[in-house]
């Protein structure tokens, strides 16, 4: 699976990605937290520097930390790529980005510039090292598969996303908005979701969903064309953006792919050749459904401010997606590392986290979905319940990934070889 054909000495060492999954959740609480310290009205204004704060917390604090600590372990293993000195790289990425993160946030919300330079000096950090270290990587492999190919994709648009953002908060430093500024920021907003965010999402379905859940292969076709076509889209996006066009074409041509990504998911979802019972893939169902919903509402709700397609998108497909993939992740590297260090008397993938309490995570983060849509049509109450449900439930998810955790650094401590003789 997350190490097929993998060593022990080319797997990075557990702590690598267990530090990014682990620090995503309190992020998350951040969020949770702002939500109920300010108006729901000027949060989800999309122009107040308080939602600019909340994005991210978000796109950084909790989709990059979860982005950047997969794909470490995932480079080794989809892509042959192997990232030397992985802690101290690990350390470098993971320290600036949780810094930058805070410092970006506390900037808008405090408008004290030093912290925006701190932000702008730990993020390039994080994001270049990330992004250079990827891309020499990646482009080194010999042995082309459509997920190497898509990480190529989302390497490049990352990186684009950060000069974009990067060059966006110099502005702010300098008080120096220009009148091209929101053309600046619609692109840094088109790289990040469509580029950064689903290309990833979008490459490493094609690999794990057949692997994880023993379902058919996305068409290798679709594999081949779908994300280069997205990427071509966001391209010529940038290209166009400064004219004065219609712009309606690209959401439709957006709403098309990405609705034709998650028709197939679901169509290898529900046409699995084992059925078992599998509290992950009820993430990854909500997942593809919110997406879904969000590219149509996009598409004919022109009315809407932004505030559903957000829910839906970030929180809806992004987020959900990206949990279960975790409970996949951390469950697995916990199995790996102790059976390649010689422990044998193991609990098996399944018991490292107990699934009723996974259930318990998905019951509770469905009804925040719930009340955060509800909040559309109702009242603040609806945000305040909706913002209390969402801590709660990353909470929940940080108590199991530590539940994981924990479970494996107790058998670690027990003699290798005195499990084989037990059991
Ligand atoms: C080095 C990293 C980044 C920096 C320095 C940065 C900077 C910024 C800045 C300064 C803005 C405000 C623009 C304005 O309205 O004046 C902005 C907006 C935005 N950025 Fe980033 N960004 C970064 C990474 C990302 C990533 C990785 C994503 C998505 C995956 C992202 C998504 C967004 C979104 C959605 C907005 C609009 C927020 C809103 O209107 O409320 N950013 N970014």
């Amino acid at each position: 699976m997350f190490n097929q054909g993998l060593s022990l000495e080319q797997a990075p060492p557990i702590s690598v990605p267990f530090r990014f999954f682990l620090t995503a959740p309190f992020f998350a609480i951040l969020i949770g937290i702002m939500f109920l310290v300010y108006p729901a009205d000027v949060i989800t204004n999309r122009y107040s520097n308080e939602s600019i704060a909340v994005a991210h917390l978000f796109t950084l604090g909790v989709l990059s930390m979860i982005i950047f600590g997969a794909m470490q372990q995932m480079l080794p293993v989809l892509a042959g790529a192997i990232i030397k000195k992985a802690k101290l790289f690990a350390f470098i990425v993971h320290t600036s980005l949780t810094l930058g993160t805070l410092f970006f946030a506390i900037n808008f919300l405090s408008a004290n510039k030093l912290f925006l330079l701190a932000a702008i000096v730990c993020l390039a950090i994080s994001f270049f090292t990330f992004f250079l270290v990827a891309i020499y990587l990646l482009f080194k492999v010999k042995y082309l598969t459509s997920t190497v190919n898509v990480m190529r994709l989302f390497a490049i648009t990352g990186l684009l996303t950060v000069i974009w953002g990067i060059y966006l908060a110099i502005s702010h430093f300098t008080g120096n908005l220009n009148s091209n500024h929101f053309n600046f920021v619609n692109i840094h907003i088109i790289l990040g979701i469509f580029g950064f965010a689903s290309l990833l999402i979008i490459g490493v379905s094609f690999q794990v969903i057949p692997m994880f859940y023993v379902a058919l292969s996305f068409p290798k076709n679709l594999q081949d064309r779908l994300p280069l076509s997205i990427f071509i889209l966001i391209i010529s996006y940038i290209a166009f953006a400064f004219l004065d066009l219609d712009f309606y074409i690209y959401k439709i041509l957006f709403t098309i792919f990405l609705i034709i990504y998650a028709f197939n998911a679901l169509n290898a979802l529900n046409n699995r050749k084992r059925i078992v019972e599998d509290v992950t893939l009820w993430f990854w169902k909500i997942s593809l459904y919110s997406l879904v919903i969000a590219m149509l509402n996009w598409l004919f709700v022109p009315q809407d401010s932004s505030y559903f397609l957000t829910v839906l998108f970030a929180f809806g497909f992004l987020y959900s997606l990206l949990q279960g993939m975790i409970y996949k992740i951390i469950p697995f590297l916990c199995w790996f590392h102790l059976s390649s260090k010689g422990y044998f008397n193991i609990p098996t993938i399944r018991e490292i986290i107990n699934e009723d309490l996974i259930k318990i995570h998905f019951y509770v983060y469905i009804l925040s979905l719930v009340f955060f849509i509800l909040y559309g049509f109702f009242n603040e109450l609806f945000f305040n319940i909706a913002a209390c449900l969402f801590i709660l439930s990353n909470i929940l998810f940080l108590i199991n990934c530590i539940i994981g955790m924990k479970k494996y650094t107790t058998i670690l401590k027990e003699d290798s070889f005195q499990t084989f003789v037990q059991s």
